[in-house]
């Protein structure tokens, strides 16, 4: 049943918001983000609520550390935490990153389970029990706001683990964070946890305590709840449920989560949840990570109601299928229909609509690419139009375009591609046959800009439906260790897919792949 009690909210009842998108999930295979980036998903945080921003891992490396200064300065009402070993160096780096901040945050943590105390760092208890000291009490020194977790708390031996957090409490951690690292824990089990360290240590009502619950058996999201009725007050989450392996306790299910029930949840956050179908759609852009189609709460199915029975009800009452409305979490009914007699003033309304904000050249550019695809394609959809600005936005500082492609395919064989690209603002075109169109497209970009990485994934869906609608394809290509996702759209899918690995391309030469575009040029 819908819940539309309006309570009185008591502060006792808040649950703290820590997003992880930019700390956990950006370290997950793949869904690296650049400078620009992370900034853009900081400020959308920060604005719709989110209390705690993890924003880096500063001394990982010379980007992370800027990119968290920088989110530091920017802030407005968010604390800016940074992640920190329980290592001196690591500790006085993240305390000079997040400097900037109107209120930042020192994030240290120690592996605390017998697995993670012998093989990981060969220490015995006295051992972690000093580091946890020494690194609280070196973090409480730099700032007044220290996080501290334990890292695979929930395969810690009880008795051991509520002397590690007495010691953090006794040390001056003002948060303790119980992660669930490798998503073993069930419900209840987690719900306990935080009651027996709440009732047996000493000082653990002065503190808040905070769930990290990673999604591997898919419980991610009731663990961090159950935590949260136990008497947690923190849950660090992330938009889609980015994070190690199969992720962290998704933002937008937790916040959705606690306002829709509050009959048996009655706590709150401070997150305006009207902007959360914009957060995911960010997030999945900037990591060309597609969210699931019945993905709960930003699915694309999240509000479609298919059969006969469902449409019917729903009309007579939205109620009677929905727990939740579309606007709350910010779905709008379009308001606007694009085809191809919509001009440049219909075009920015609805980019401002959609939530976009384009530059003047990025507008152009975004427009010529609408109208070309208005010739082709009867109705224009509000995903169609996303894509296509997705796209232009993400393609806006690559070195590499494809500029034009044609292809032979079909049963007659060779299948054979010819492809311009621009790369550094110069024109170079190749012809290559292959094994199939795709092949062949693949072979003329290798042709061009020879290297090494491997194509790891490749991979095709519509945008929307009908015949004449854009495909969107996706390419991970894998080189010396790194990973890098693209995305490309067209209706033609062999112009989607040239888009999509040369996007991928662009992103492993953003990251300093070993050879620069020039010299990786076929003479
Ligand atoms: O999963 C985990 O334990 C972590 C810690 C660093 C908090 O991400
Ligand atoms: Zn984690």
């Amino acid at each position: 049943m819908m819940n539309t009690e309006t309570k009185i909210r008591d502060e006792n009842d808040r649950v703290i918001i820590f997003d992880t998108t930019l700390r956990d999930g950006e370290q997950c295979p793949g869904a690296t983000m650049t400078f620009d980036e992370k900034l853009e998903v900081a400020e959308l945080l920060d604005e719709m609520g989110v209390d705690v921003i993890e924003a880096g891992f500063p001394i990982a490396s010379q980007g992370d550390f800027e990119s968290v200064k920088e989110i530091a300065r920017r802030s407005k009402n968010a604390v800016i935490c940074g992640l920190a070993r329980a290592q001196p160096a690591d500790i006085d780096r993240c305390a000079e990153a997040i400097k900037p901040a109107g209120r930042g945050r020192i994030h240290t943590f120690i592996g605390t389970s017998p697995l993670h105390r012998k093989y990981q760092m060969d220490i015995d208890e006295a051992e972690c029990l000093s580091r946890v000291t020494a690194s609280v009490g070196r973090a409480r020194s730099l700032t007044d706001n220290v996080e501290w977790s334990a890292m695979d708390a929930t395969r810690t031996e009880s008795d051991f683990l509520c002397r590690c957090v007495e010691a953090a409490i006794a040390a001056g951690a003002t948060t303790v964070n119980i992660p669930d690292t490798v998503g073993y824990a069930y419900h209840d089990e987690f719900g306990d946890l935080i009651r027996m360290l709440l009732e047996r240590v000493p000082g653990a009502d002065e503190i808040v305590f905070s769930t990290h619950c990673h999604n591997d058996l898919g419980l991610a999201v009731a663990n961090s709840l159950s935590g949260v009725s136990a008497g947690a007050r923190q849950v660090e989450c992330a938009i889609n449920g980015l994070g190690e392996r199969a992720g962290n306790a998704a933002l937008e299910e937790i916040v959705m989560a606690i306002q829709t029930r509050s009959d048996i949840m009655p706590y709150w956050t401070g997150v305006d949840t009207t902007h959360l179908t914009r957060a995911s759609k960010l997030v999945s852009r900037v990591t060309a990570f597609p969210v699931q189609y019945n993905k709960a709460i930003v699915g694309r199915n999240a509000f479609a109601h298919e059969s006969g029975i469902h449409q019917d009800g729903v009309l007579k009452h939205a109620g009677t299928f929905e727990i939740m409305t579309p606007e709350s979490v910010g779905l709008k009914e379009s308001s606007l229909v694009m085809g191809k007699h919509s001009g440049r003033h219909a075009f920015r309304e609805k980019l401002k609509e959609l939530g976009y904000e384009l530059g003047d050249n990025a507008f152009e550019d975004a427009f010529v690419r609408f109208k070309g695809l208005a010739d082709v394609k009867k109705h224009v959809y509000d995903e169609d139009i996303e894509a296509l600005v997705d796209q232009e936005i993400a393609s806006a500082q690559d070195r590499i375009r494809v500029t034009s492609l044609t292809v032979i395919a079909g049963t007659g064989g060779p299948q054979k591609a010819t492809i311009t690209l621009q790369i550094d603002g110069k024109q170079h075109m190749y012809e290559s046959v292959g094994d199939g169109p795709v092949d062949a497209t693949f072979q003329a970009i290798r042709a061009l800009v020879p290297h090494e990485a491997r194509l790891a994934l490749y991979q095709v869906s519509a945008v929307t439906e009908g015949t004449d609608a854009q495909a969107e394809v996706m390419v991970r290509l894998e080189a010396d260790g790194q990973i890098a996702t693209g995305r490309g759209s067209d209706t033609d899918t062999m112009v989607a897919s040239a888009r999509a690995y040369v996007s991928a391309l662009n992103k492993l030469l953003a990251r300093g792949a070993r050879r620069k575009p020039e010299t990786m040029l076929a003479s």
